[in-house]
């Protein structure tokens, strides 16, 4: 008899155990789900007229765990007069981050683009005049982004402790050809700005992670080519070619050289961001070897990486064809992969919601960029995220056959719930 239960008792636990926490509802689990099991960051760029809309935030709070405020943290908004701070709205975002225990990866400190008219007139279009540069010295415009940085920075730690966890502390300071982007920081400052930046970033919070966001790419930086803001990206490199080394990519390569002398002489550095806006209409890229090499120069410095800006553009104001939504979702799939599998990535950020609220929407070069069509529907890239954090968090452990797997992300649409 004493057997027999413990017979029973065994074969009750093997069923639960082969159940997933999904299977025993019925249900297949969102994506935050399947971050969370797998202690990934996976997060979403909102603006609060996204998570003021009903539909939207359901999609938010069913997907991701992370969330990144696309414009609130940046210093024109948050920042709009020199002695004035205005954190209303990236509060509100951090505050709903808060109460759903996601955290929030700060974006971003110090950055040419969207700058106050105070800072810089020109909004960081890089024609600095000579006379708006003789306005700030360097011990100004030093004693500026110091102060910037420390309150606001501050005003998180304090007010919301724990939820930033992620710092862009510099975004895009270097050009396609490896040279220093001429920004009103570059220009004032001069080359240690970026070190003063991760200086006092770390002054101010002794515990967040601190990164250098930047375009990563093995041919063009789609972002630069579309807005024609990098003049030298043509002449440094081939949109066709192969480059599957850090070496050969000029920027990578700049960025690589400066992470390097920063961990070597103790300047505080967590990580690099690599943005990820990417198109179906150039090559094949990204290539995966792209990645590889990213992660391994990456954890030999001892830093980690993020995919922190991922989007994937079709031609705009065009509905993509089955095909192009096809090889868009295939795009997807490899950077997700590529974080998923190094040890080094723990954060994946996709850059908008869904098409409708696609910052290119509005600015015309590129559309389609997301998971998700404008009606909440989830596209074939939603289905291989989706199973590629499957396969890479959950499949072990539960008893999902593979073919239901794959009915799962192959289906146009997600069964409903
Ligand atoms: C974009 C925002 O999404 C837009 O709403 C805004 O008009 C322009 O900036 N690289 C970055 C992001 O680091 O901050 C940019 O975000 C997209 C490119």
């Amino acid at each position: 008899m004493r057997q027999l239960v413990q017979g029973l008792i065994a074969i009750l636990l093997l069923s639960l155990s082969s159940l997933s926490y999904a299977q025993c509802d019925g249900l297949i689990p969102d994506l935050r789900e399947l971050a969370d099991e797998g202690d990934m960051n996976l997060g979403f760029a909102v603006n609060n007229s996204d998570i003021n809309n009903p539909d939207l935030l359901a999609i938010l709070l069913a997907n991701g765990n992370m969330v990144v405020p696309a414009n609130a943290l940046k210093f024109g908004p948050i920042h709009p007069e020199r002695d004035v701070y205005n954190f209303s709205s990236a509060d509100q975002i951090v505050a709903l981050a808060q109460a759903n225990s996601m955290t929030v990866r700060g974006h971003t400190l110090v950055w040419h683009l969207q700058a106050p008219a105070w800072l810089d007139p020109t909004s960081g279009w890089l024609d600095l005049t000579p006379q708006w540069r003789e306005r700030w010295t360097r011990d100004e415009l030093i004693e500026v982004m110091r102060d910037h940085i420390h309150t606001v920075v501050t005003h998180y730690r304090e007010n919301f402790p724990g939820v930033i966890t992620q710092w862009d502390v510099v975004n895009e300071a270097f050009r396609a050809d490896g040279s220093r982007r001429p920004t009103i920081w570059q220009q004032v400052i001069g080359d240690d700005y970026i070190e003063l930046a991760l200086r006092f970033a770390r002054e101010a919070d002794p515990d967040v992670k601190l990164y250098l966001n930047e375009f990563y790419d093995s041919s063009v930086s789609l972002g630069e080519f579309a807005l024609g803001r990098d003049p030298t990206y043509e002449n440094s490199l081939g949109a066709s070619a192969v480059r599957s080394d850090c070496s050969d990519v000029p920027r990578c390569a700049a960025v690589r050289a400066l992470a390097t002398d920063f961990v070597q002489r103790g300047v505080p550095i967590d990580g690099i961001g690599f943005m990820g806006h990417h198109f179906i209409f150039n090559d094949d890229w990204p290539f995966p070897a792209d990645y590889e090499s990213l992660a391994g120069w990456t954890k030999s410095l001892g830093l980690s990486w993020a995919l922190t800006e991922v989007d994937v553009g079709l031609r705009a104001n065009v509905v993509g064809t089955p095909e192009q939504e096809r090889d868009q979702g295939l795009r997807f799939r490899k950077m997700v992969r590529a974080c998923t599998r190094a040890e080094n990535c723990d954060t994946v950020v996709f850059w908008a919601l869904t098409d409708a609220v696609h910052w290119q929407r509005d600015q015309g070069f590129w559309d389609g960029a997301t998971l998700i069509r404008d009606n909440g529907e989830p596209k074939p890239a939603y289905w291989n995220v989706y199973g590629t954090l499957y396969r890479a968090f959950l499949s072990s452990t539960t008893s999902v056959p593979d073919q239901g797997l794959s009915a799962i992300y192959n289906e146009a649409s997600k069964p409903t719930k």
